[in-house]
This record gives structure tokens, sequence and C-alpha cells, in this order.
């Protein structure tokens, strides 16, 4: 990478794997600690397997996926890296046990970022002897093929960490937002569940099928959103005048359906509904199977539209 020989990964499971497939293309060398003995056989497996989609991608100019190592200890691992992310599970002790494992062995300038999706970045620097350098960098699975990263650094966050880590992701190939306060689900996860949210509400009332309310997403506004974000679109839908427009022509409409909309649990019954129309829907295929396709219709639609963002 263009400033970073080393990025340490902590934690090689689901997202660690595939953060070590992302920062071995974009050049840097990966040092890894996962406690499990399998961890190097699947690390090494998942890089072989993300290699090609990355080259599809155009990602893997300036890297080397053999440029990994694997270590015995979490002090190891961070040793001489400029960059360290954790993806140890989302348990707080186990968190606060790992940074107290590798704070000391830390170089001065390293910043650390977590993958963390529920654990707050406050709860997390309670772990730490100086929290100065440990930033939040949640990522969307799978890191290496979805290019937002959720950044965040509170009051105790040293700005330049913030920066750093920006930096970083930005350099491989990522797409950040900041997160400017501490929500639960940061940004894209809260976005994600009012959505589906919704889209129970209407498979439980009948409305429509768990199969169709999913297409009513990726073949309507789910194509436009893969193109610009919610507010942009309505930007473009009342004519030149713009937004502003769109809200005084629209915003009864939407006052009518927000008042309207579902607040459905997730209990059994609603589980049970949602997993019935989805085998329905999927007619049997493997979830490895479907798996494979979305990688390919993600990678074809980053493919086509990476080159003509601004
Ligand atoms: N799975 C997702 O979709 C997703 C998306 C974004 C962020 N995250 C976050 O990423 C983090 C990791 O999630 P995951 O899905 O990869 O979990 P996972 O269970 O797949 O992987 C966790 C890995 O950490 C290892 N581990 C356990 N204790 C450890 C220790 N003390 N030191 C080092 N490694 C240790 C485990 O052996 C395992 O390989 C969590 O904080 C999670 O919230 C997950």
């Amino acid at each position: 990478m263009k400033d970073l020989d080393k990025a340490t990964i902590i934690g090689a499971g689901v997202i660690g794997a595939s953060w070590t497939a992302l920062f071995l293309a974009a050049g840097a060398r990966v040092a890894v600690f996962d406690p499990q003995p399998s961890a190097e056989r699947a690390v090494r497996d998942y890089v072989a397997g993300a290699w090609p989609v990355l080259e599809r991608l155009g990602m893997t100019g300036r890297g080397d996926p053999d440029a990994v190592s694997f270590h015995a200890s979490a002090a190891e691992a961070v040793e001489g890296a400029g960059f360290v992310q954790e993806s140890v599970p989302e348990r707080i002790e186990i968190k606060h046990e790992i940074y107290a494992q590798f704070e000391p062995a830390l170089d001065a300038q390293a910043v650390v970022a977590s993958s963390a999706s529920g654990l707050t970045l406050t709860e997390m620097q309670a772990g730490w002897r100086d929290p100065a350098r440990f930033v939040l960098g949640h990522p969307f699975n799978p890191p290496h093929l979805i290019p937002l990263v959720e950044v965040m650094g509170n009051d105790r966050t040293d700005p330049s960490a913030v920066d750093r880590a920006e930096a970083i992701y930005r350099d491989a190939g990522k797409v950040t937002i900041r997160v400017n306060r501490e929500v639960p689900g940061h940004v894209a996860n809260r976005l994600q569940a009012a959505l589906w949210r919704e889209a129970i509400h209407l498979a439980k009332e009948g409305v429509a099928s768990v199969e169709d309310i999913d297409k009513a997403i990726w073949a309507g506004p789910g194509l436009r959103w893969a193109a610009m974000g919610p507010t942009g679109i309505f930007n473009l839908a009342a004519g030149p005048q713009g937004l502003a427009e769109f809200c005084r022509r629209y915003g009864p409409s939407f006052h009518r359906w927000w008042d309207d909309l579902g607040d459905p649990r997730m209990d059994d019954e609603t589980a049970q509904m949602l997993a019935d129309g989805i085998a329905e829907a999927t007619g049997g295929r493997s979830t490895a199977e479907i798996g494979a396709e979305r990688d390919t219709l993600i990678v074809a639609i980053q493919k086509a539209t990476a080159p003509l963002r601004r």
C-alpha cells in the first residue's frame, strides 16, 4: 500500500479472513493472529478463493497473496505493523482481553480499528490504557467485496488516528463514511433494519410474498440505491427544482406512509414465516450456490460502476 508496509489482522473468522484478502491485494504484508489451529488453512483457502474475484475487479495489481504470515500471539503479530484490524467475536470481554494482550507491543505510530457491528467505541475503549489510537472501522460482509467502511472516533480518540484509518481504507479501495455520534448499529445497519422491519410487516400482513417483497427492492429502488442514496435519488424526482420541490409535493404522502408502517417482533412464528418464504423463493438451492450468485452479481455491478464514479 502507498505508505503502509505491514497490516495485522487479529481474529480471522468470516470478517478477518476477508480483510486479510483485501489488505494483501492492496499490497501490504499481512500478519494474522487467531487462536484456532485451523485458522491458517482456512485463511489461506479464503484468500485463494477471493483472489480471482479481486483480480476481476482490478484490485490485485499491487498485491501478493502469499505475503501473509501466521503468529502464535497477538503481541507478536502486531510488531512493526502500521495498522491493526481487530475482528474477534462480538463479546466485550474477549475484545478487552485481546486489547490488553497486544497494546503494549504496538508500534508508536500504529492505528488500531475494530470491526465491531454492535458494541460501541466507548464500551471497547475501556479495554485500553490509552485509547487515542483506537477507532471503529466497521465493514460490510464481505469486506474485500463491499466498499463501505464506517469510521468513527470520539472525544478520547486522536483525530489523526481517524484520518489515518480512513486514508488506509481508501487506499485499499474502500468507500468510507464518518459516524459522528455513537448509536447502536452505526448508520448502515440501522438503515437495513428500518427497511427489513417494513419488509417483514408487509409479508406478515399478506400484502405480498417474501419473494416479491425482495424483488420489489432489487428490481426497483435497490438498483437506484446502488447508484445514489435515497435522498440523492429523490433530488431528481420532481424536476429541475430538485429536492425542495420533491419534499413539498410528496411530503404529505410520506407522512401517510410513515404513520402506517409496521413494528413487527422477531418471534418464532415470524422467523418461520420468513424461512418458509425464502425456501420457496430459492427452490431448494444451497446457500453456497446462492452466495456464489450474489458474489457474481455484486462483482458485475462493481465492475460496471466503479470506473464511472466521480
Ligand atoms: N459477520 C458479519 O457479517 C460482520 C459484519 C461486520 C462486522 N462484523 C464484526 O466483526 C467481528 C468478527 O465477526 P465474525 O463474523 O468474523 O466472527 P467469527 O466468529 O466468524 O470470527 C471470529 C474469529 O475470532 C477468533 N478469535 C476468538 N477469540 C480470539 C482471540 N482472543 N484473539 C484472536 N482471535 C480470536 C475466532 O477463532 C474466529 O476465527 C465482530 O465484532 C462482528 O460484529 C461482522
